[in-house]
């Protein structure tokens, strides 16, 4: 398998039995899920996004990225949440360690860059800068269109487009992934006559990077979506039986959720590669903006491995016990390295010598588990085969239908995110935007008294 699941290091933390006690449970999810009988079920399209989706809108993307690739030494990608961790974690998963270096050095492909995602103004300072006078083209993206960050940063980056290219060619440099019919960016799109591209109603934000969202930046950095979907497709055909005997996505909704009841909190998500670090920051949105409702649900948290084990190892093995973890372990590098020969063995590494350095990093990873474990820390494991676009798919898609399977099982909508509105309402009325002018007196009253 591309993707599996391993639970075996749980025995000291779950019963056997207590796996078959979730069944019934799980089958109620699962109807949920597929026959749309859970809340948020105008929210289920990404289910069947590998298997059916816009294929003419699919060639469009691909002929985008072409063109892209051609004009433009950087693509500016400009998008929050959603909109942006998707493309993020996959261009790192899927390329050199240092791609924007090596994009910048060989030129084959544009380095992709990403705006909108914070409200740094050093940030966009430093990006625009990093653009110098190399030509370059946005990818902005936004369903709703209204998005504070996003909408500066595109504000800026338009400008900065049509002074340099003028309005005509600057038009031709914009590629909007928005909603399909409504929204500011859609309108604005259509006058001014950008490419567009589509979030579809029944996929959020947290759930679209097989969209055009995620698709459009993954294949101008020069990597394979067909690949991409084709895993994508290949799990959404394997996770289909809520059978826990044979679902390993579902075994792992199920396993969290008896973790979590029994006092394990938290989730640190985990890898032993740098490049798989924003895979964590897209599974801490989609696990946490979809569980985190209603007074409850895990915290999903992160760690990089064996980076962490020498600041937050300590807490992990010994602090307060709260703590399960995930580790995403990747069974086969791009490339190994052999640990070579030296003069002397100051260094006590003789041992070492002539063995293959990823063997070493496995080690790591199976030492750790036993230490954890004796800790008292659970620990689960998803191992991948690879780090390419057919296993990332798959990948993806494992932990988007168990998220959602997990959502059901503690009872809560794992669509909707109605607790992102809160600073945002605060945010207008400081800043005085139109109808929030009462809200921003009360608030600065508040903060004199
Ligand atoms: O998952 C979500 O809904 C959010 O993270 C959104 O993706 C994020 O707020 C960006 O929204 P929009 O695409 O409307 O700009």
């Amino acid at each position: 398998a591309h993707v599996s699941f391993d639970s075996s290091a749980l025995k000291k933390f779950v019963h056997p039995n207590e796996l078959g006690e979730m069944q019934a449970m799980v089958n109620a999810a699962d109807d949920e899920l597929r026959k749309g009988t859970g809340a948020g079920a105008d929210f289920r399209d990404w289910l069947h996004l590998p298997s059916d989706y816009d294929q003419e809108e699919f060639s469009r993307i691909k002929k985008a990225a072409a063109k892209i690739k051609d004009d433009s030494d950087v693509l500016v990608v400009i998008g929050i949440g959603g909109s942006y961790l998707g493309a993020r974690m996959a261009i790192d998963f899927l390329h050199n360690s240092f791609y924007q270096a090596q994009a910048a050095a060989d030129r084959k492909n544009p380095l992709v860059l990403f705006a909108g995602n914070s409200l740094s103004s050093s940030y966009v300072y430093d990006l625009i800068e990093l653009i110098g006078d190399r030509d370059f083209s946005v990818n902005v993206i936004s369903k709703s269109g209204t998005t504070t960050e996003p909408s500066i940063a595109f504000r800026i980056f338009k400008q900065k487009l049509i002074d340099k290219y003028g309005e005509e060619e600057a038009n031709h440099r914009i590629y909007a992934t928005t909603d399909q019919k409504r929204g500011a960016l859609k309108s604005e799109a259509d006058d001014a006559g950008w490419e567009t591209f589509v979030i579809p109603d029944g996929v959020g934000g947290r759930y679209s990077v097989l969209s055009a969202v995620g698709l459009l930046p993954i294949a101008a950095s020069g990597a394979d979506i067909d690949k991409l979907m084709e895993g994508a497709a290949a799990a959404e055909h394997t996770y289909v039986d809520p059978d826990l005997t044979k679902n390993e996505a579902y075994q792992y909704a199920a396993y969290r959720n008896i973790l979590y009841r029994k006092g394990y909190e938290t989730e640190l998500l985990e890898n032993y590669e740098p490049n798989m670090t924003m895979f964590a920051e897209w599974w801490k949105q989609l696990a946490g903006e979809s569980e985190g409702k209603d007074q409850k649900g895990i915290y999903p948290s992160s760690a990089n491995f064996t980076t962490d084990l020498h600041s937050l190892g300590q807490y992990i093995q010994e602090g307060r016990r709260f703590l399960m973890e995930t580790v995403v372990k990747l069974d086969q590098p791009n490339h190994d390295l052999t640990i070579p020969e030296a003069k002397s063995n100051l260094d006590g590494l003789e041992y070492l010598q002539g063995k293959n350095m990823d063997w070493v990093n496995t080690k790591a990873y199976e030492a750790v588990v036993a230490a954890h474990t004796t800790g008292g820390v659970p620990v689960m494991t998803v191992h991948i085969d690879k780090e390419d676009e057919y296993t990332l798919g798959y990948l993806i898609y494992f932990f988007e239908v168990a998220i959602a399977i997990s959502g059901y099982l503690n009872g809560i909508n794992p669509f909707n995110q109605p607790g992102v509105e809160a600073y945002k309402t605060n945010m207008f009325g400081l800043l005085g935007k139109p109808g929030y002018e009462e809200i921003g007196d009360q608030l600065r009253k508040e903060m004199a008294d």
